[in-house]
């Protein structure tokens, strides 16, 4: 495969947890848990490929509205990976990154996500970005927060705001817009994520359970996305060449 051809960024929506689970009459945790391996495997996948950003959805704005006990079992979950797993990411070379609003979690998990981003900070392989109780909707509307407040400060005409300047104040400002979004589990829907950074990003859609999900997937995902011609609203070239 031609290098020009793997996606630079590559954002997964990791969905179908719960209906695994439920397939194996087990507890909704345990599908949790199975979709925890699967984040190993993703990342292994990726590594191998030459994927220089991944970003996975974990945890959503809206995920607080499910019940008290999944959402303490998800952020156990997390605080156990943090602290057991990121050395490994470490070794080969992974910097771990996090968008969203994490001022919503407890002090021990919000203690693991410092204590994996100061250790991972200097690595350059890959920049894994864990998105935690995060939503595009409310990273925007941040944003304009920011925008409004320096605009009645004086310090910034809204008549010549850019579209580069805004995305400077997103989360996501130091990483590439993603190239391809994935979601598992058959869903058709992007759930809040990374609504300003898709305008033009290619879509993928799986009919797989995130717990089920492996190096074959994301193989047949990147071969596919190879296909496929990015216009960005311009006329594709005669000769094939953009
Ligand atoms: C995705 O799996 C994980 C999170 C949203 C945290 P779900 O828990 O949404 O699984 P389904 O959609 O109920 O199958
Ligand atoms: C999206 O999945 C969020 C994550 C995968 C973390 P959801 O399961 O929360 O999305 P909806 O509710 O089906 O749209
Ligand atoms: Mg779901």
């Amino acid at each position: 495969m031609a290098p020009a051809a793997v996606p630079r960024h590559v954002a997964v929506i990791m969905d179908g947890n719960g209906r695994w689970a439920k397939a194996r009459g087990k507890p909704v945790v345990m599908g949790h848990r199975a979709g925890a391996e699967a984040v190993r495997r993703c990342v292994k996948a990726a590594l191998s490929t030459g994927i220089r950003f991944l970003t996975l959805y974990a945890f959503s704005s809206e995920n607080w509205k499910r019940n008290t006990g999944e959402v303490a079992d998800l952020t156990s979950l997390l605080r156990f990976y943090l602290r057991h797993k990121v050395a490994e990411l470490h070794e080969q070379n992974v910097r771990l990154e996090f968008i969203g609003d994490l001022t919503r979690f407890d002090d021990g998990l919000r203690a693991e996500i410092d204590r994996a981003r100061t250790l991972t900070a200097r690595n350059g392989r890959m920049t894994l970005i864990l998105a935690l109780s995060y939503g595009a909707r409310q990273d925007m509307v941040m944003a304009a927060r920011r925008l409004a407040e320096a605009a009645m400060r004086g310090e910034i005409d809204p008549a010549r705001m850019t579209e580069e300047e805004f995305g400077d104040l997103l989360q996501t400002s130091a990483f590439p817009d993603p190239d391809l979004i994935v979601r598992t589990s058959g869903e058709q829907r992007l759930s809040n994520f990374l609504l300003w950074e898709s305008a033009y990003t290619e879509l993928a859609f799986v009919d797989v359970l995130w717990p089920d999900f492996d190096e074959s997937h994301f193989a047949a995902l990147i071969a596919d996305y190879a296909g496929r011609e990015r216009r960005f609203g311009k006329r594709p070239d005669p000769d094939g060449a953009l």
